[in-house]
């Protein structure tokens, strides 16, 4: 069997599931290095995962003699400058989203990868791999509830995760770039058409820190498509419950519902305190399987060399929605997209 060998750079929270996956999940993958600023998360690899070629500097990994990609899970404010360099080294690259959260830099590494078309370049948005969010395509697609004209999607963190996403908010962007880009990835795949305007609210009602660097710990977008449709998109990092994640298409015969209520599993549990379901604690408990079948993809596309849906032009519309859901929160008005384009 023929097996792509692969470079992972970034091992914190999310490059560790990952490194675990293409490790021990993927058949026809090997890890064959490993890259973080972190020296212990460079312990871990070389015992959790047997990597034994580890670097504390992206470039130095890049020049491995036996490496034909790299899976990028940097913090955001480096996913475009790694792009582009694992492309000049001449290596396949997935990255993990958003792809920037500054439109002129998305366009720089479209722009870039033009000269680089023997390469795939693919953009994670894990959810397009979700078992629920493809089946709710494939009934869009089979034409079962109409054509959809309004999605309404949340993305809802747990609380206790709050007073790490503040150290967060300084590489992500904040709220609209790491939570909502989700959101508006999917309203667009639903919808097949692009947001023309928009108009964000919220606040930091409970996590005042997060009001302190410019972001919120709740908010809600209003946004007006091309052709007419509308999707309100929500973010909140205030849940005492769990993650929930939720998302709704309401089509002209029909509509869909994804996660509600946003139940662990299939158990129902009645007792003294009534009749509930649990909830996921995190996005990765919910996602799990996702993040799994989309490297797998991502493994299969280069050895066949097909280049899968989600692309760089996917995400730099994502990031010029963010960019002006970002732009509509700190003006407090309605924001046309044309006007935020450089
Ligand atoms: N799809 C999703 O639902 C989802 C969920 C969580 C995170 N993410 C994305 O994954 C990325 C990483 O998130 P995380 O929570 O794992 O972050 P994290 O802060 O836990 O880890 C960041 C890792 O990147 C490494 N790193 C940062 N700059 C580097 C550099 N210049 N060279 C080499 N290594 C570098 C750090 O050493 C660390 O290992 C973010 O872009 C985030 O948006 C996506």
């Amino acid at each position: 069997m023929k097996k792509l060998n692969i470079g992972l750079a970034g091992l914190g929270r999310l490059g560790k599931e990952y490194g675990k996956n293409i490790q021990f999940k993927i058949p026809n993958a090997n890890l064959v290095a490993v890259c973080s600023l972190v020296e212990e998360e460079l312990a871990y690899a070389k015992k959790e995962l047997e990597v034994s070629d580890t670097y504390s500097n992206y470039e130095s990994m890049l020049e491995h003699p036996n490496m034909d990609a790299v899976v990028i899970i940097t913090s955001t404010n480096s996913h475009a400058e790694h792009i582009i360099k694992a492309m000049q080294s001449g290596l396949h690259v997935f990255c993990e989203k958003p792809l920037s959260i500054d439109i002129e830099n998305c366009l720089k590494v479209e722009e870039e990868a033009k000269k680089y078309s023997n390469l795939i370049v693919m953009i994670g948005f894990n959810r397009r791999y979700d078992p629920s969010y493809v089946d709710a395509k494939k009934t869009i697609i089979e034409n079962k509830v109409g054509k959809p004209f309004f999605v309404r999607s949340q993305t809802v963190d747990k609380d206790i995760w709050a007073p790490f996403q503040v150290s967060f908010v300084k590489t992500s962007g904040g709220v609209f770039h790491d939570f909502n880009v989700h959101d508006v990835d999917l309203a667009r795949w639903y919808i097949g058409s692009e947001v023309k305007r928009l108009w964000s609210q919220g606040g930091a009602y409970r996590f005042k820190e997060f009001g302190d660097l410019g972001d919120a710990d709740n908010t809600f977008v209003f946004c007006e498509f091309e052709d007419g449709s509308m999707a309100l998109l929500g973010a909140s990092r205030t849940s005492s419950y769990g993650h929930d994640t939720f998302t709704e298409i309401i089509g002209t015969e029909g509509k869909l519902t994804i996660g509600n209520p946003p139940s662990k599993n299939r158990v129902q549990i009645s007792d003294k305190h009534g009749v509930r379901n649990e909830c996921n604690e995190t996005f990765y408990d919910r996602f799990k399987d996702s993040f799994l079948i989309q490297v797998q993809d991502f493994v299969n596309s280069v050895l066949e060399g097909k280049q899968p849906e989600c692309n760089l032009e996917n995400a730099t519309k994502a990031t010029i929605v963010t960019c002006a859901m970002t732009e509509s929160f700190k003006t407090k008005g309605i924001v046309e997209i044309k006007d935020i384009m450089p």
